[in-house]
């Protein structure tokens, strides 16, 4: 009797085994199977363009910017180069005497409002760090670009004032967003301000203020232009922050993708009568 009961128990266990590995045998199967099947089931919807949701262009293609940032008059962004003009006889409508508000111009010392009051800020700034910071030749008219620029292509020829100043209508001075910086009432341009304390200076801290620096060296071919270590350009805070994290000679067309170049787009212009 104790046998048999013994038996059947060994019987019951054996048939327990058998259950519970079954379970587990079959618990594998189907979890492999269902494994299998959501890989197939991802694999057929990213093969499968119609499954997947019309992506739109603004998230699949790089960023871009708004044209009008780059050619509305009232935009800080305005752009002047060689191949794009300037409109037409373009004057900013709320151009300010820096020197009124404690810049140091010593000629043509108007600007824009806001950028106006970044240059005062930043003369401040300097001044806190023991530089007398000057600036020569802010805005400056369709008309007296024409004069300057005439005037430069009479003494050295047009291929070579090409190279160091605007045609009218194409100067960043039109747009009464730039300045030209100097050394102790210098009206001396050359490269070595670069070296100069006011030159340091404004390469290390002008984008704090919201300046970048137009014609760095090297970049002739994009920005149209030979090294200018004294014109900066004011493009506000944010934007000349960002400039500045990507390089201090990072330039508007660089960072924006917008075409610059040594070449005009427009036919050649003559001197007005
Ligand atoms: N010197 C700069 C390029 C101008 O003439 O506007
Ligand atoms: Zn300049």
């Amino acid at each position: 009797m104790a046998h048999r009961k013994k038996r059947t128990f060994r019987i019951s266990r054996i048939l327990f085994l058998f259950v519970i590995a079954g379970g587990i045998a079959a618990a594998v199967f189907y979890g492999f199977r269902m494994i299998r099947t959501r890989n197939l089931r991802k694999e057929a919807v990213q093969a499968s363009p119609s499954i997947e949701p019309t992506p739109s262009p603004s998230a699949s293609i790089a960023p871009s910017y708004d044209p009008a940032l780059f050619t509305d008059p009232d935009s800080l962004l305005l752009i002047a180069n060689k191949s794009h003009r300037l409109p037409e006889g373009y004057e900013p409508s709320d151009l300010i005497d820096v020197n009124t508000i404690g810049g140091h111009g010593t000629i043509a010392p108007m600007m824009r409002k806001e950028a106006a009051e970044a240059e005062a800020e930043m003369t401040a700034a300097a001044f806190e760090d023991g530089i007398y910071l000057q600036f020569s030749s802010a805005y400056r008219s369709e008309e007296y670009q024409s004069e300057l620029y005439w005037g430069y292509v009479a003494s050295d020829g047009q291929e070579a004032a090409d190279t160091y100043s605007s045609r009218p209508g194409y100067s960043d001075h039109q747009t009464g967003l730039a300045a030209d910086f100097v050394e102790n009432g210098s009206s001396d341009f050359t490269a070595d301000f670069e070296h100069t304390e006011s030159g340091k200076w404004l390469y290390e801290h002008a984008w704090e203020y919201g300046f970048v620096i137009r014609y760095p060296k090297g970049k002739d071919e994009i920005t149209g232009y030979t090294f200018e270590p004294w014109h900066y350009r004011y493009i506000g805070k944010d934007w000349a922050a960002e400039l500045h994290a990507v390089s201090p000679d990072e330039t508007i067309e660089e960072y924006f993708g917008i075409t610059g170049g040594i070449e005009y787009t427009d036919p050649i212009s003559t001197p007005a009568s």
